[in-house]
C-alpha cells in the first residue's frame, strides 16, 4: 500500500510543563496539543496516524481513542528510537511516512501538504521542513554542503561554535520513504551528547548512501513552534486565537476588540453577527448570522440560531432558535431548547427544559425540569420546585398560560392551555386548561388595628 501515513511522537514526559497531565493532551485553542497535530496531519491527507505514547500513555490513549493506533515507547530512547517503535505497524507499508511532534499545536494542514508534495516531486527519501528562527536556541540546525544539499542536523548540544551561528532549524517534521527511514533507523547509534538515538541522524545516514535528502523551508516559522512549558503555551493561545478572529473577521464577522474575544478553533459564527469585548465561544458552539453576542458572555457548545441578541449571558450545551432575546445576566443549564422568538432575561436560569416559540421570562426565574409551551408568560420570580431533596420532577406548562410573579409550581404538575396561575400562589395540583389557579392565603384587612393596637 502507498500513500501517506503520520507517525506522531508524544512519548515525552514535558518536564517544563511541571504537570500530571501528559504534555500533548494541554490544551490550547480549545483542543489539546496532540487533536491540533492530529486534524493537520488529516487535512493533508494522512491516512492513517500512529502515536508514539509514553508517559501518561493510558491518558493520551483515553482522549484520543480511534482517531489514532497507538505503540508504546516503554524508555524513551530519543527521536529515533520512538520511530522504530512504529515499526511493527508499518511493516506492509511502502509509501510515505510523515513524522510530527505531539507538541506543535500551531502546525497547519497545507504547510505540512506542501512538505509532502515537495518531497514527492522531489523524488527524496527524505524531506525535513525547517525555518528560519529569530532565536534558534535549543533547536538542531541545518548543515547543508556548499552546493545547498542538506549534509545533516546537528542538535545544539553537540555542534561546533559555527554550526551554532546557522539559523536554519530543523522543526522536527519530516516526510520520509518508509522503507529508507527503517533502514537508516536501524544503523542509527546513540555517540552523541545526549546519549539518543537521534531521528535526525537518518538524514546524514541517507546523505552518504547518495540517496536524496530534501528540505522545505516554512515561510512562517510560527507553525513549527514546539510548546515545552507554561508561558509557550500561553503564547500559542494567543497566536491561535488571533488567527481565528482573523478568519471571522473575514468572513464577515465584527469582533469590537479581538483582543479580549476568545473563540476556539471549531467554532463559527455567521455573517454581521457583532461580538462585543469580553466574550467567550467554547467547543462545537456554532452562532448564526446577524446576532449581537456580549459583552461579557460565555457559550459552550452551544447553538445559536439568526438574529439573536445575548448580552452578559453563559449558556452550556443549549440550543437557542432565531430571534431570542436574552440577557443580561442568563443561565442555560445542559439540554435547554429555547425556541424562536423567546424572551428570556434578568437573571433568569433554565436547566433542562424546553420553551416555545414566543413565550418570556423576563425576570428573576429558575426554570428546571420543565416544558414551557408557546405564548407563555412566565411572571418575575416564579419557580420550578423540581427536586424533594431526592428525586427531580417533570412539569408542563402549555401553550399560553400566564403565570402569575411570585409563584411557586411544585413538580410534578401541568399548567393547562391558556390557563392563569394567581401571583404569589404555591401550585401542587394541576390547573386545568383555561382555568384560574389560586394558592395562597386570602388576604384579610383588619380596620382601624393601627389605633387598637395604641
Ligand atoms: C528535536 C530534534 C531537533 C529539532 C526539535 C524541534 C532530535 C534529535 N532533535 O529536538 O533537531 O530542532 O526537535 O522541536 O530529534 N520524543 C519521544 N520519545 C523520545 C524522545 C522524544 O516520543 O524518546 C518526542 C517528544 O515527546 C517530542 C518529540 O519527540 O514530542 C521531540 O522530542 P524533544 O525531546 O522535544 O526533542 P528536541 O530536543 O526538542
Ligand atoms: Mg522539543
Amino acid at each position: 500500500m502507498a500513500g501517506l501515513l503520520t507517525v506522531v511522537l508524544a512519548a515525552g514526559k514535558g518536564t517544563r510543563m511541571k504537570s500530571a497531565l501528559p504534555k500533548v493532551l494541554h490544551r490550547v485553542g480549545g483542543k489539546s496539543m496532540l487533536q491540533h497535530v492530529l486534524d493537520a496531519a488529516n487535512k493533508a491527507g494522512s491516512e492513517k496516524n500512529i502515536v508514539v505514547v509514553g508517559f501518561g500513555g493510558q491518558t493520551v490513549k483515553e482522549a484520543i481513542g480511534s482517531q489514532a493506533e497507538f505503540v508504546v515507547q516503554e524508555e524513551q530512547l530519543g527521536t529515533g528510537h520512538a520511530v522504530m517503535q512504529a515499526e511493527q505497524l508499518l511493516k506492509e507499508f511502502d509509501g510515505t511516512v510523515m513524522v510530527l511532534c505531539g507538541d506543535t499545536p500551531l502546525l497547519q494542514g497545507d504547510l505540512i501538504a506542501k512538505l509532502y508534495n515537495e518531497h514527492k516531486q522531489a523524488g527524496a527519501k527524505a524531506t525535513v521542513l525547517t525555518a528560519k528562527m529569530p532565536d534558534a536556541t535549543g533547536y538542531g540546525r541545518i548543515i547543508r554542503t556548499a552546493n545547498g544539499a542538506v549534509r545533516k542536523i546537528v542538535e545544539q548540544k553537540d555542534a561546533s561554535a559555527e554550526e551554532l551561528l546557522v539559523d536554519e532549524v530543523n522543526s522536527g517534521i519530516y516526510c520520509f520513504e518508509c522503507a529508507a527511514l527503517f533502514e537508516s533507523l536501524a544503523k542509527l547509534n546513540c555517540n552523541n551528547a545526549q546519549g539518543e538515538y537521534y531521528l535526525t541522524d537518518v538524514l546524514e545516514i541517507l546523505g552518504k548512501e547518495n540517496e536524496k535528502v530534501w528540505a522545505v523551508v516554512a515561510d512562517d516559522y510560527e507553525q513549527t513552534l514546539g510548546i515545552n512549558s507554561r508561558v509557550q503555551l500561553a503564547g500559542a493561545e494567543h497566536i491561535l486565537r488571533r488567527r481565528k478572529t482573523i478568519e471571522l473577521m473575514d468572513q464577515g464577522v465584527t469582533i469590537m476588540d479581538p483582543a479580549s474575544t476568545f473563540v476556539d478553533m471549531q467554532v463559527t459564527v455567521g455573517k454581521d453577527t457583532i461580538i462585543y469585548p469580553f466574550t467567550w465561544l467554547e467547543g462545537s458552539t456554532t452562532i448564526g448570522e446577524s446576532c449581537e453576542i456580549g459583552p461579557n458572555s460565555r457559550f459552550m457548545d452551544t447553538t445559536i440560531g439568526n438574529n439573536v441578541t445575548a448580552h452578559f449571558s453563559y449558556a452550556h450545551e443549549c440550543v437557542i432558535a432565531d430571534d431570542v432575546i436574552m440577557g443580561p445576566y442568563v443561565h442555560l443549564r445542559p439540554a435547554t431548547k429555547i425556541a424562536k422568538g423567546v424572551k428570556i432575561g434578568n437573571f433568569v436560569e433554565v436547566k433542562n427544559s424546553t420553551v416555545g416559540e414566543g413565550s418570556k421570562l423576563p425576570h428573576l426565574s429558575y426554570i428546571g425540569d420543565t416544558d414551557i409551551g408557546s405564548g407563555v408568560n412566565m411572571g418575575c420570580g416564579t419557580i420550578t420546585v423540581n427536586y424533594d431533596g431526592k428525586h427531580k420532577f417533570r412539569s408542563t406548562i402549555e401553550d399560553d398560560a400566564f403565570v402569575g410573579c411570585n409563584s411557586n409550581l411544585v413538580s410534578p404538575v401541568t399548567i393547562g392551555k391558556g390557563a392563569y396561575v394567581g401571583a404569589g400562589s404555591t401550585i401542587t395540583k394541576d390547573v386545568p386548561p383555561a382555568a384560574l389557579g389560586i394558592g395562597r392565603a386570602r388576604q384579610t384587612n383588619i380596620e382601624g388595628w393601627r389605633d387598637k393596637r395604641k
